[in-house]
């Protein structure tokens, strides 16, 4: 179905979701040349999700329900605008997202958004960019954008751009919290910046969980690995409590995701994961799934 915009031809509405994601393994190798840090992650996206409709429109217009949300504090106008790029036609669109994933809290949001403006303006402008070109498209917004692209469960290397898909993880179930605390400006900057070269490991953490997930292996308690779980108490004091109060609700055991400050509990039992979240009062919390890839990526 198609509908004319000037003498353009665009797809006439598109809908999509866009998962946050959890780190099971973060690690951080070094710090290289352009500042950044070279990392080895094991990505895993969850269904706690976004949900963007994008339509024809004569310019480029957002929306957003989550009061104090800018388009120009955020990936998705960026990503508009480099996709914009790519087109030698003058198109427009209006973009609206329905945000359940919290603002700066670790879980991706905001990247996995950009992602879903790349794909999603993609086929509303009819521009059949290939993946390979989104990819270097997303690369360009945010070190963890490219995952997005692609969501389930993924190596990611270099700034965290390298993606490499990994068997689809079993199910488990996720008791999210994502606490009302302050953020730094450039939240994930400072925390990098708070790395000590003795919080730098070599990747095995990562590497060992990707032999194990490629014999279907269970996730285990020492599966997981956050470099950030140090700087993470330093910079948001209030955490240790958060913690202690997941651990009270149930949860054997708690680990951040990202660069925080969300919490997470992982369950094979969706029963003990529901009890986790009614356990945990005052802060904002989520029942969330594993995703194998494509399993939120429908128009
Ligand atoms: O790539 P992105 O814009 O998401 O990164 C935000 C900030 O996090 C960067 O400006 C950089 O300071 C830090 N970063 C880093 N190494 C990475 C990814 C991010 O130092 N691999």
């Amino acid at each position: 179905m198609g509908e004319a915009v000037g003498s353009v031809q665009t797809v006439s509405a598109v809908t999509l979701f866009a998962p946050a994601k959890i780190n099971l393994t973060l690690e951080v190798l070094g710090r290289r040349q352009d500042g950044y840090h070279e990392i080895r992650s094991v990505m895993q996206a969850v269904s706690l999700c976004d949900c963007l409709s994008f339509s024809p429109g004569e310019s480029l217009s957002f929306g957003c329900d989550l009061p104090g949300w800018k388009a120009e504090k955020s990936l998705v106008s960026r990503a508009a605008a480099l996709l914009l790029s790519e087109s030698s036609r003058r198109v427009g669109a209006s973009v609206e997202i329905k945000k359940n994933i919290p603002l700066a809290s670790g879980l991706g949001g905001d990247a996995s958004d950009a992602a879903a403006v790349l794909r999603g303006l993609n086929v509303l402008w009819r521009l059949n960019l290939a993946p390979g070109r989104l990819r270097e498209l997303a690369a360009q917004l945010g070190s963890d954008v490219p995952f997005f692209l692609g969501s389930g469960t993924a190596l990611t290397q270099g700034r965290g751009e390298k993606v490499i898909p990994l068997p689809v993880l079993a199910k488990h179930w996720l008791a999210i919290m994502t606490p009302k605390i302050t953020r730094p400006p450039e939240k994930t900057a400072v925390l990098y910046a708070r790395l000590s070269v003795a919080d730098y490991t070599p990747g095995g953490h990562t590497d060992a969980l990707v032999v194990h997930l490629g014999h279907d292996g269970d996730l285990t308690a020492d599966s997981l690995y956050n470099v950030f779980e140090r700087v993470a108490d330093d910079v948001f004091p209030e955490l240790a409590s958060c913690r202690q109060a997941m651990l009270a609700a149930g949860a054997e055991r708690v680990y951040l995701a990202g660069a925080g400050p969300s919490l997470f509990s992982l369950h094979t039992s969706r029963a003990v994961a529901e009890e986790v979240c009614r356990g945990l009062v005052g802060q904002p919390v989520f029942l969330a799934e594993t995703l194998g890839s494509g399993e939120l990526g429908g128009e």
